[in-house]
């Protein structure tokens, strides 16, 4: 045969695979509003980046009639391409071949692709669609899994992992994307949970749909489990290429800086933080108000919304901001923000990106639900996690950091290496109210007219404790700052931490409070 009949068998045998699962599985696709594998890579992708390995591997099973089954490229595309320029390793399951259930070498292209992310040492992105464990495969199906998650943990922090679901991911396939570092999801296309209606119907005698289960809007608001919703596969596509945007492709990179850019005028610092400390605002205008061009990428929008993360840049450069929202709950701490928060220190001190901390809260959120449900065993997470990061850490308290709050916000204690407050912050062990009932309890009892001896009472703890100055006096606070000066100093800051060098103690890894 010569060589150009070759090519052209090539080419057949080429378009063979393209068809996936055939003509009437991708018309299925087509009609619950999804795209195919191949349609979703190359929509995500730089334009003719892509290139894909693997295509003809073909599965080994025989047992219920599997050896009269052709599964083209055994249900999932594999390659690699790049992304706004920066080179990344992908996988994409595709439903309309056997569900895009995972055998035994669908789960070897997998880790295939995984080891090369490794070895390239560039970000993977894996794209969820997909009916579990291939049944028919039984044990093989299940140690493939085994050996997808472990790689997901040896290469945590290495390199950057993005999971992408996009249909279902049911069983223990949901945790390999709970593994990796960000999750992104879509409104009435991605359900994602370990056991499935028809169980919890049978075993609770419960009915409920896939999407009240583990639908994009429950994994954004509830669990957490997402760190990004969008409306439409396109919306979500663009969500993951601005992210790839503000990360390092690995742990020994930086991210890439941009030219620096001036923050918008309409966001005017000065203005945003109301004088009355008991009056909410927005802290994310703050953060608009410090960030070139006032570009905040927030991550994990909607669930634990009293505290904000996500990342701007300061002058070109990457920084992961954490703050407090006193919109919400009054920015309090708990359960949820604590552990939403550690996690992302944790995220930034891997890839060396700096942090900024803007802290205005009252302190832990008191109450029965929250004791129970560990929010000393959550708390600490946060404590762990500023402690542990040794990237760049700069404080600014905008108005109060009170009790356990003020120390878990990356105070100085925890090692910030710059801490600035604005001139109204309120740094004291519990707010002027509660203080004043507790220490002057007595005066106040025995007052001929109590309630004005408690405003006197609460307004003498106020001029003393309710200011930056006891903390600035201790070197607790490196300086007090005019809020229109925060920019300056984020960029100065940010300018002189570039070779920061901290010496840890010896030891194989910590016991955080997980
Ligand atoms: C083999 C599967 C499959 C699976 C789907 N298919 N899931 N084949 N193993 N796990 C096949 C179907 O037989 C069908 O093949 C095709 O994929 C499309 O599936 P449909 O059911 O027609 O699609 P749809 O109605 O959209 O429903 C999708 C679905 C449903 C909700 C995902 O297929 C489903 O419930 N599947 C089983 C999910 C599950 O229980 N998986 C195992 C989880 S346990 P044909 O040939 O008819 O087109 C698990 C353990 C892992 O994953 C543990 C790791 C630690």
């Amino acid at each position: 045969m010569s060589l150009k009949r070759k090519v052209l068998e090539l080419k057949k045998r080429r378009d063979q695979v393209l068809l996936g699962g055939g003509e009437k599985a991708i018309e299925k696709q087509v009609a619950m509003g999804k795209l195919t594998a191949r349609e979703r890579i190359l929509a995500l992708l730089d334009k003719e980046s892509f290139h894909e390995y693997d295509m003809f591997v073909e599965h080994e099973a025989r047992d219920f009639d599997m050896d009269k089954k052709i599964l083209h490229g055994d249900g999932v595309i594999i390659g690699t391409g790049t992304v706004y320029g920066a080179p990344i390793c992908i996988f994409a399951q595709d439903f309309t071949v056997a569900g895009g259930s995972l055998g035994l070498m669908h789960a070897r292209k997998i880790t295939k692709i995984m080891d090369h992310a490794m070895k390239l040492r560039v970000p993977l992105i894996g794209i969820n669609d997909s009916g579990g464990a291939r049944i028919q495969e039984g044990v093989n199906s299940l140690a493939g899994y085994g050996e997808i998650f472990f790689r997901n943990t040896a290469a945590s922090g290495v390199i950057p992992q993005i999971s992408v679901i996009l249909g279902p991911c049911a069983g223990g396939a949901v945790y390999s994307p709970a593994l990796t570092d960000f999750v992104f999801m879509v409104d009435n296309i991605s359900k994602m949970f370990i056991t499935g209606p028809e169980v919890i119907k049978t075993v609770l005698g419960e009915e409920i749909s896939m999407e009240d289960l583990g639908g994009a809007r429950v994994h954004s608001e509830i669990t957490g489990n997402a760190h990004f919703f969008a409306t439409s596969e396109l919306e979500c596509f663009d969500q993951i290429k601005k992210l790839i945007t503000f990360i390092p492709w690995n742990n020994s990179k930086k991210a890439l800086a941009f030219a620096p850019k001036k923050p918008k005028s309409k966001y005017k610092i000065e203005s945003i933080v109301p004088g009355d400390p008991k009056l909410p605002y927005d802290i994310r205008d703050v953060i608009r108000a410090v960030v070139d061009d006032s570009d905040f990428f927030e991550v994990q929008e909607y669930w634990a919304a009293n505290i904000v993360i996500g990342f701007g840049r300061i002058n070109g450069e990457t920084v992961g901001f954490v703050a407090n929202q006193p919109l919400v709950l009054a920015g309090v701490l708990d359960v949820d923000s604590s552990d939403k928060a550690a996690r992302f220190v944790r995220y930034c001190d891997a890839f060396d990106i700096p942090l900024v901390t803007f802290v205005d809260l009252p302190g832990y959120l008191p109450g029965v639900d929250q004791e129970h449900a560990g929010v000393i065993r959550h708390g600490a997470k946060l404590l762990y996690a500023y402690s542990e990061a040794t990237v760049p850490k700069t404080t600014v308290i905008i108005r109060k950091a009170y009790g356990g709050g003020y120390i878990a916000m990356c105070s100085r204690h925890l090692r910030a290496d710059f801490v600035f407050a604005w001139p109204g912050a309120e740094i004291a062990v519990m707010g002027p109210e509660g203080a004043a009932n507790i220490i002057f309890r007595k005066e106040i009892m025995e007052a001929e007219d109590p309630e004005k001896m408690r405003k006197q009472k609460i307004k003498e703890y106020k001029d003393k404790f309710a200011n930056p100055y006891v903390a600035a006096a201790k070197g607790y606070v490196d300086a007090v700052i005019d809020p229109e000066e925060t920019r300056k100093l984020l960029v100065h800051a940010i300018q002189v931490s570039k070779d920061k060098t901290v010496y840890t103690p010896n030891k194989k890894h910590g016991i955080p409070p997980f």
